[in-house]
């Protein structure tokens, strides 16, 4: 399995979905799963169930999937539960870097289906980002290989986890 890491935003379900398309090979969305699992969408999880329970989810997911594909992480997943220790251990991790300014400008209007981040103001988000960056960058940063994707479009980032899948 190859795993996409990084923050809210940044782009994995995107990636992993063309990728995946690319290889010919299964697409997995940690936070589609859930959903799907649990009937009910990540906000509706969070609200009723807490957000304990969904990161006991996302483990039980992780140990649960062995299959050939590419798996787009939920933002939060890498930080808990030793998640990445398990994910080094079962296949290849790739963080997508962005900035805090480029996760700023791609989540100022695409906040509400995010629980953490649904109900506040973009001034607010921009102080999250750069908190929240500052917290789970080193444990994003311990996937096996980086793509920086500030500056670069779909197609660009889509060529270079290709590439590099390509080189291992
Ligand atoms: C979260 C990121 C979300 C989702 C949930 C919590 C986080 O996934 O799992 O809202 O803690 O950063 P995306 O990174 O796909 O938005």
């Amino acid at each position: 399995m190859v795993y996409l890491i990084g923050f809210m935003g940044v782009g994995k379900t995107t990636i992993a979905k063309l990728l995946a398309n690319k290889l010919k090979l299964f697409f997995f969305d940690t936070d589609q799963i859930i959903e799907q699992q649990e009937k009910r969408s990540i906000a509706e999880i969070f609200k009723k169930k807490g957000e304990l329970y969904f990161r006991l989810l996302e483990t039980g997911l992780l140990k649960q999937y062995n299959s050939k594909g590419i798996m787009a992480c939920g933002g939060g997943l890498a930080i808990h539960n030793n998640n990445m220790e398990l994910i080094n251990s079962k296949g290849i991790s790739i963080y997508l870097k962005a900035s805090s300014n480029h996760l700023y400008n791609q989540l100022k209007d695409d906040k509400q289906d995010r629980p953490l981040i649904a109900n506040i103001t973009n001034e607010e988000l921009e102080l999250y980002i750069g908190k929240e960056l500052k917290n789970r960058s080193p444990f994003y940063e311990l996937s096996q290989h980086t793509i920086l994707v500030d500056g670069k479009n779909k197609a660009e980032i889509l060529r270079e986890v290709n590439a590099l899948i390509f080189s291992l």
